[in-house]
């Protein structure tokens, strides 16, 4: 079990699952270790860090540890955040956007915008699991903020739904699914109020899921027949739900019907094939099997970004369409922001902006001497300042770190 335990309740026999801190806080290659000395306990306390994490079933736990508080419920906020109230007063649209921002300087934006939507989001699924009226309206101002901040810099929101917390996994996948559903609407051309709907298509198409026990829902390992049919029954729900809201869109009803329809007719509920699957419904698809496969909860890391493209690719013609898998490829990157790269030069980066092939990326780490590093930005575009080239994926596990941390040194300001 992962444990928060303050600094001076560490000792030995302890495992030290991760420092709480950045990675260029400690002295440490690995971030997680067995205090199994006087000297390390010594050192990891010599950090200045109040807490860490220890994993107990790895080491020592703390004395007489009192039980854990039950976990508080999200409280609905009454007020909005600054930005929002910003972005609406002064109706902010696409066009009159002046300029698109660097990852960095919308991120800390982005933040505030995920954290409200999130709160506006439970509520909704909270009335579906409780049975009451949804009023979906309620949430167009939220999307038309994360409309904004796409249109200011496409990484920043996505980026930090790539690591989704265990048990917020659903609504966290619908945002996720929410902001590359407008990212892909803009890149094939979809202009205005259209976005909105297709941000509301993301957050809603999976609501049915509320309907299904969490057992169930989260069942480690190989589902029974009886169960598998309860889930993928998650779509029937989720249209019964949504049509009786008079606010929900035709977009939204068909990216929730027709997500998991496939082109060659493989797909459910309907087995519908080529055109009969709605355009709004086609790229759903993509994205949501894009996000389900390479979603990072908080320590498992989902398939690396660059092989999920590799398994939509070879699914182009029987799946999906292979002009629109071409369009969903440019938008993405195949190296998204928070990705770690190994470079032909043996050094290790971060990618802390997407271009496609050519990513803007920070070294972090040279793998002969095992030192960390922290480099300027290399535009690999620009083809100056470093000659060196992407060799392929890297596992963060490899040197030490978590996806939060990776998205962490992707983050930092330059
Ligand atoms: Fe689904």
């Amino acid at each position: 079990m992962i444990k928060k335990i303050k600094i001076k309740e560490l000792r030995i026999g302890m495992f030290v699952h991760d420092f709480n801190c950045g990675w260029m806080d400690h002295p440490f290659i690995k971030r997680r270790l067995t205090i199994n000395t006087d000297a390390a306990l010594e050192k990891v306390k010599k950090i200045g860090i109040e807490d860490l994490y220890i994993d107990t079933s790895r080491g020592l736990d703390v004395k007489k540890t009192p039980a854990p508080p039950p976990p508080e419920r999200i409280v609905i906020k009454e007020t909005k955040s600054e930005v929002l109230k910003t972005i609406q007063r002064e109706s902010i649209k696409e066009e009159e956007i002046p300029k698109t921002i660097t990852y960095q300087e919308e991120i800390d934006n982005a933040k505030e915008i995920l954290s409200e939507t999130k709160d506006v989001l439970v509520e909704a699924y909270d009335n579906v699991i409780l049975g009451k009226e949804t009023n979906l309206q309620a949430l167009h101002p939220i999307v038309d903020v994360m409309v904004e901040s796409i249109s200011r810099n496409k990484d920043a929101l996505i980026s930090l739904l790539r690591v989704k917390e265990g048990d917020d996994y659903t609504f966290m996948h619908s945002l996720s699914v929410s902001t590359m559903l407008i990212t892909f609407a803009k890149t094939v051309g979809i202009k205005g109020d259209l976005l909105n709907q297709y941000g509301m298509a993301g957050l809603m198409h999976d609501i049915g899921k509320m309907k299904i026990p969490l057992n169930i829902l989260n069942k480690p390992g190989k589902l029974s027949d009886d169960e598998f049919a309860l889930i993928q029954n998650h779509v029937v729900e989720g249209l019964e739900i949504l049509n009786k809201d008079r606010s929900v869109s035709d977009i939204v009803l068909k990216v929730t019907a027709e997500h998991h329809e496939r082109l060659d007719g493989s797909g459910y509920p309907n087995g519908l094939s080529g055109d009969q699957i709605s355009l709004a419904g086609q790229m759903a698809a993509i994205v949501d099997v894009f996000d389900a496969m390479s979603s990072d909860r908080i320590f498992v890391s989902g398939i690396p970004p660059v092989v999920a493209i590799n398994e939509i690719f070879k699914s182009r013609a029987n799946h999906f369409k292979e002009d629109l898998v071409n369009k969903f490829i440019n938008f993405i990157g195949i190296y998204p922001v928070g990705t770690l790269v190994k470079l032909e030069s043996n050094r290790t980066a971060v990618v802390i902006e997407s271009n496609h092939l050519r990513p803007i990326i920070r070294i972090v780490y040279e793998n002969i001497s095992r030192k960390k590093l922290m480099s300027r930005p290399i535009d690999l575009s620009q083809g100056t300042g470093l000659n060196d080239r992407i060799i392929g994926y890297e596992d963060p596990a490899r040197i030490g770190l978590d996806m939060m941390q990776v998205m962490e040194l992707a983050q930092l300001r330059y």
